[in-house]
């Protein structure tokens, strides 16, 4: 998750369409010119993600948005993410703990209990019933924690003992304090992997498609692959090679334990949340990209370099096509895209798929609305992260009811 402020960053309005009930006659020349859209739409184009058919390239960004209490996901999530579920449509959950020194936020989902497995259950079943395709984000925050979240009070875990400094919170009142980090000691390393390894099984048990590793935003992964915190002197620190260790031994882990076609990876490496940027971005993305390969993972999911901070879209020249050409299997791009912007991205071949946060939030059918170009709901941000089980959650209208 991001847990800085928001600036307003793509183009949504704020006008809802007329609705006028079409006759019959009607309503199939409107479904034609539909379907003649549709193919001249890059976005609504299908595609073949591995043993997925995929029937359209908008997938749901993982989104969190703390309303699973005492870290279990709760019975309004079925709605929330079966609004976002279309017939062949690719929907990523929400950051989800993989142990219990995992969680950063309250009221964050986890999935290494039996608890935990059992409320996803009927949410992924509720997707499935739509004819959606469900991969489970695992996650672990690292140093991004304080010891409110951590078993007996203890520190967080990091790469590294740096800590961060206090942040502003979403609502741009409250300040975030994070305590110290204790860094791992290198036989530890295996345990955490561990975790991920149980954490995937564990979403496979719950009825996922898939999982997607958060390898980006500055969580641990981040804190490992990043040269500006990880500072660590044995085989997980130091070298681009070696830093990339813990994110591919993980990686490792997780396709033996599920199978390769059902993995993927979010990384950020341009980006520089939560103090973890690196010096050379450039490097360390297309490293991963080419590391990956091995692993015959099913796709790479990249935040675009122009997110650079939460929300804030800045003027850049990087790109993701390097990463893009090196990396063998399907790729996903995320970050600061519209509907022009991702048609413009699947047209030039930059990526295969596009990944949308904010505009899928507050636009349960984005890809409807994008099929018909019609007016989106504009997001708000003060009710991204409050525990509402309605507001600002599932109350976002639909294009019919709007
Ligand atoms: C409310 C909110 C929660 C988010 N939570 C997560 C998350 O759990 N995992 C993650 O990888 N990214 C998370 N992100 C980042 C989004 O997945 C996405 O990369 C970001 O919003 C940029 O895409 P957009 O411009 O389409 O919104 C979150 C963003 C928002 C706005």
């Amino acid at each position: 998750m991001w847990g800085s402020i928001f600036s307003c960053a793509a183009c949504c309005l704020a006008f809802l369409p007329k609705i006028h009930k079409l006759s019959e006659e009607e309503k199939e020349e409107e479904n034609d010119t539909q379907i003649k859209m549709a193919d001249s739409i890059p976005l609504l184009t299908p595609y073949k993600l591995g043993n997925f058919n995929l029937s359209h390239r908008i997938i749901l960004a993982p989104l969190t948005r703390q309303r699973s209490y005492g870290n279990v996901p709760q019975p309004h999530a079925i709605l929330y993410y079966s609004q976002r579920t279309s017939k062949g449509g690719l929907l990523i959950s929400e950051a989800t703990g993989v142990s219990n020194t995992a969680q950063g936020y309250p009221e964050t989902p986890g999935i290494w209990t039996k608890e935990q497995v059992e409320a996803w259950k009927p949410i992924v079943d509720a997707v499935h019933a739509k004819g959606g395709i469900f991969f489970c984000q695992i996650w672990h925050v690292g140093r991004v924690s304080n010891s409110d979240f951590q078993p007996n009070g203890q520190a967080p875990i990091s790469s590294t003992d740096k800590p961060l400094k206090p942040q502003i919170r979403a609502n741009g009142i409250d300040e975030a304090e994070f305590t110290p980090p204790r860094r791992l000691r290198t036989d530890e390393i295996p345990g955490i992997i561990n975790d991920f390894r149980l954490a995937a099984r564990n979403a496979m048990e719950a009825g996922f498609d898939g999982v997607e590793i958060h390898g980006a935003n500055g969580y641990i992964i981040d804190q490992f692959l990043k040269d500006t915190v990880n500072d660590r002197t044995d085989e997980y620190g130091g070298s681009l090679e070696n830093r990339c260790r813990f994110a591919l031994e993980l990686v490792e882990a997780v396709v033996d334990e599920i199978g390769a076609d059902k993995v993927g990876i979010r990384l950020s490496p341009f980006a520089d949340f939560m103090e973890s940027g690196d010096s050379n971005p450039k490097a360390l993305g297309l490293h991963m990209a080419q590391a990956l390969n091995k692993y015959g993972i099913l796709y790479l999911h990249v935040i675009e370099p122009r997110m650079k901070t939460p929300g804030e879209i800045c003027e850049c020249y990087d790109t993701l096509v390097p990463m893009r050409k090196a990396f063998n299997g399907s790729f996903i791009s995320a970050g600061g895209f519209n509907r022009d912007l991702g048609n413009k991205a699947v047209a030039e071949n930059d990526t295969d798929l596009v990944a949308y946060g904010r505009l899928f939030l507050a636009n349960p059918d984005l890809p409807k609305r994008f099929e018909l170009n019609a007016p989106l709901n504009k997001y708000n941000r003060a009710t991204f992260y409050i525990p509402d089980p309605v507001l600002g959650y599932t109350d976002y209208p639909f294009l019919e009811s709007a």
